[in-house]
């Protein structure tokens, strides 16, 4: 039956596969490396399912490097994958975010296709795969994560058909006019249909993907399910991604945070209303359309003249070409608002091309007036989730894309079509004009759905609707998905 490689020092019974470890390298001063936690919502959420079931997490390290030995972090077991120079622009840069990543974000950008990268695509894939094999205990749960994994399901498949595997795509998963464009569009289908189950954002997502494989590869077909040739079923759903509410919220009330919220309206002068957004510097997320609505607001005096926008751009992704020009449109447009319209000492656009920690960003969020969220496709957004979190006085406006998976749960944010310049401008003027009593209604039904539907939620649904269709390897038990 299964070529079983199975080890014994690190048989887990739950096994995630994700690109990245959920910690970041760091070189000391003497040379030495160590590790620091790199906190997210995911692992916030199978951190205690993953150490209540013998979990490992494979991930790469997020450099280039040798193989290095499995070790323990703050309780959890990770597996490095090493990924060669080469590997990194062919597999992550190249196909990973050149190809898929425009590719299912509506073509926002123009996806590269490049024979090369499909072979380090492939290659990548098969080194994840026999990782998780090896690591897995037998019948054990395996959750392979998103875009740059989507082979791994099947190839697992193959060399341990004992597994239960599930797969989740945390972007967008286009409609097949969209998708239809990928020359390797049918091995990526068959690459996803290895698993039992694959969850999406949004239902209309799962619904993309049963149509895709029922017309390019032939399955039968019923609502949620494929009838695979021999026997097997493939469930694919909606499981709407959440972040740690009750952490943040902890957060946003902390003595810290909010002495720090205080602090950054002082240092910005006071202004009467704050703009914020906060978001990876990507070209899906519509930070130049959402400077040019504000800048334009604010040259036709509509905002007073004390409204500032504080813009946070995390550096992401920066030797993709796509990413450099973004950038320097960016540092362009800032310019050349603060230029026209800023005063000495008085900025109207703040920008900062930097990460920063999470009580920085809940302070951020605590001290925003007007949180502005306008991507052109993204799968949800949790940056919305995470300021609606930290109001907790339920004031705050967001100003959220109707193009983000999150406006299908943050109804009563003020939705916005991106590519609307004036229809932005109209919203975000309405967000800045309502009445206290409108922006607590709105806030505190959008406090309650994050409340209710947390990332622990998102986990355990997820992992109950993937083991709950367990029937020939019923032997272990279900992973305890809430401690
Ligand atoms: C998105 C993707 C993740 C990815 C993250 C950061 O949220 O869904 O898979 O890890 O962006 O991007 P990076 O390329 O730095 O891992």
């Amino acid at each position: 039956m299964s070529p079983r490689k199975k080890s014994s020092s690190a048989a887990a019974d739950l096994v995630v596969v994700a690109n990245r470890l959920p910690v970041d390298r760091v070189v000391e001063p003497d040379g030495s490396t160590s590790w620091r936690s790199s906190p997210g919502g995911l692992v916030s959420a199978l951190a205690p399912v993953m150490r209540a079931n013998d979990g490992a997490w494979i991930g790469w390290p997020g450099d280039a490097g040798e193989d290095l030995e499995p070790f323990s972090h703050d309780g959890l077991s990770l597996v490095p994958v090493a990924l060669s120079e080469e590997e990194i622009e062919e597999f992550y840069e190249g196909f990973s975010n050149d190809t898929l990543w425009p590719l299912y974000h509506d073509l926002v950008a123009k996806p590269s296709f490049h024979r090369e990268w499909w072979d380090a695509y492939v290659r990548v894939n098969e080194r994840f795969a026999a990782a998780a094999a090896e690591h897995a205990a037998e019948d054990a749960v395996v959750w392979v994560q998103d875009y740059q994994l989507q082979l791994v399901p099947a190839m697992l498949r193959e060399l341990r058909p004992d597994l239960r595997i599930g797969f989740y795509l945390h972007i967008p998963f286009p409609p097949a006019e969209l998708f239809s464009q990928l020359p390797w569009r049918r091995q990526v289908l068959e690459g996803l249909l290895g698993a039992d189950l694959v969850g999406f954002q949004l239902a209309g997502a799962a619904q993309n993907f049963i149509r895709l494989v029922r017309q390019r590869v032939g399955h039968k077909t019923h609502r949620d399910l494929v009838y695979l040739p021999e026997g097997r079923r493939v469930q694919a759903r909606a499981f709407p991604i959440s972040i740690d509410t009750a952490g943040f919220e902890e957060l946003a009330a902390s003595e810290p945070v909010v002495a720090r919220a205080k602090q950054i309206r002082h240092d910005l002068g006071e202004p009467r209303t704050v703009f914020l957004g906060i978001d990876r510097l990507d070209y899906t997320k519509g930070i130049y359309a959402r400077l040019r609505a504000f800048s334009e607001l604010v040259a036709e005096g509509e905002l007073g003249d004390d409204a500032v926008f504080v813009q946070v751009a995390t550096p992401s992704r920066e030797r993709v070409d796509q990413y450099r020009r973004l950038r320097d449109d960016i540092d362009r447009l800032v310019g050349r608002i603060n230029g026209d319209l800023g005063r000495i000492g008085s900025p109207v656009i703040h920008y900062m091309h930097s990460s920063f920690p999470r009580e920085e960003m809940a302070a951020l969020y605590r001290a925003a007036d007007v949180m502005v969220v306008t991507p052109f496709r993204d799968g949800m957004n949790l940056v919305a989730k995470e300021y609606v979190a930290c109001r907790l006085d339920g004031d705050g406006a967001l100003v959220l894309s109707e193009f983000a998976g999150a406006a299908n749960e943050l109804r009563q944010a003020f939705l916005v079509n991106p590519y609307d310049i004036n229809g932005m401008k109209t919203m975000m003027l309405q967000a800045h004009r309502a009445e206290p009593k409108e922006l607590g209604r709105r806030m505190r039904a959008m406090r309650k759905t994050v409340s209710e539907n947390d990332v622990s939620h998102w986990a355990s649904a997820f992992l109950d609707a993937l083991t709950e269709g367990r029937t020939e390897h019923s032997k272990t038990t279900r992973p305890a998905t809430r401690s």
